[in-house]
C-alpha cells in the first residue's frame, strides 16, 4: 500500500489509499486557482462546515490569490455511524451576518446531500448576494437531493473514506491522504 502517514497502530485500519497527500494537495491548489479567477474583484466569505472541512478550508485559503474572510457552521445529523438519517440540527451558527455577501460554502464530502440542503435553506433565508458550493469529495451514486456543486475536488465511489479532515468516530482526521476504511472497522462487513 502507498504511504499513509498514519501511526502504525492505525495503518491496518485502511484497505487502501484513494488519494495520496500529494494528489490531494495538487487538486486543492487547482481548485484555489479556479476560485481565485472566478472571485477576482469580488469580496467573498468562505463558510466552512465543521468539523470535517477544517483542513480543506485551511489549505484552500492558503492557496487563494484573492482576499476572502472565513466563518464556520456546524451541524449534527442523527443516524447510523456512517450515514445521515436526514434529520439535521444546527449546533454552531455563523459569527457574522451574511446578508448581501457572496458566500462560498466549503464542505468535506457530499453524500446524500441532506446536510447541505438544510444548510442552504438556512443561508438563503438570510438573503446573501450569492451562494456557491465547494466540496472536496462527493459520492454521486448516493445523492438524494439535487444540489448545484460549483467546485468539486474528486467524485468518489460509495466507499467510506477518512483522512484530510474526514473521520470515523472522531478518528483519522489528521491523516494527510484520503483512505478507504476497512468495512470491518465500522461494522460494514
Ligand atoms: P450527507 O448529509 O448525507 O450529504 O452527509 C454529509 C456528511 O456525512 C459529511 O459532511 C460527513 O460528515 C459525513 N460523511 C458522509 N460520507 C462520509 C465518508 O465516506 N467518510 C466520512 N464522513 C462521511
Ligand atoms: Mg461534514
Amino acid at each position: 500500500m502507498r504511504s499513509t502517514g498514519l501511526p502504525r497502530s492505525q495503518e491496518h485500519d485502511l484497505s487502501h489509499v484513494m488519494y495520496t497527500a500529494e494528489e490531494v494537495e495538487s487538486r486543492v491548489h487547482e481548485l484555489a486557482e479556479e476560485i481565485s479567477r472566478d472571485y477576482a474583484g469580488r469580496e467573498f466569505t468562505m463558510l466552512g462546515v465543521l468539523r470535517g472541512a477544517f483542513i480543506f478550508i485551511a489549505d484552500l485559503m492558503r492557496h487563494l490569490t484573492v482576499p476572502c474572510s472565513v466563518d464556520f457552521m456546524a451541524f449534527e445529523s442523527y443516524g447510523a455511524a456512517t450515514e445521515t438519517s436526514g434529520v439535521v440540527r444546527l449546533t454552531k451558527d455563523l459569527d457574522e451576518s451574511v446578508t448581501g455577501k457572496h458566500l462560498l460554502v466549503v464542505e468535506d464530502i457530499i453524500d446524500s446531500g441532506r446536510t447541505l440542503h438544510y444548510m442552504l435553506q438556512m443561508l438563503e433565508a438570510r438573503e446573501p448576494a450569492s451562494i456557491s458550493i465547494c466540496t472536496l469529495l462527493q459520492k454521486p451514486s448516493r445523492r438524494e437531493v439535487d444540489i448545484d456543486v460549483r467546485y468539486c475536488g474528486f467524485s468518489v465511489p460509495d466507499e467510506f473514506v477518512v483522512g484530510y479532515g474526514l473521520d470515523y468516530d472522531q478518528r483519522y482526521r489528521g491523516l494527510p491522504c484520503i483512505g478507504v476504511l476497512k468495512p470491518e472497522i465500522y461494522g460494514g462487513a
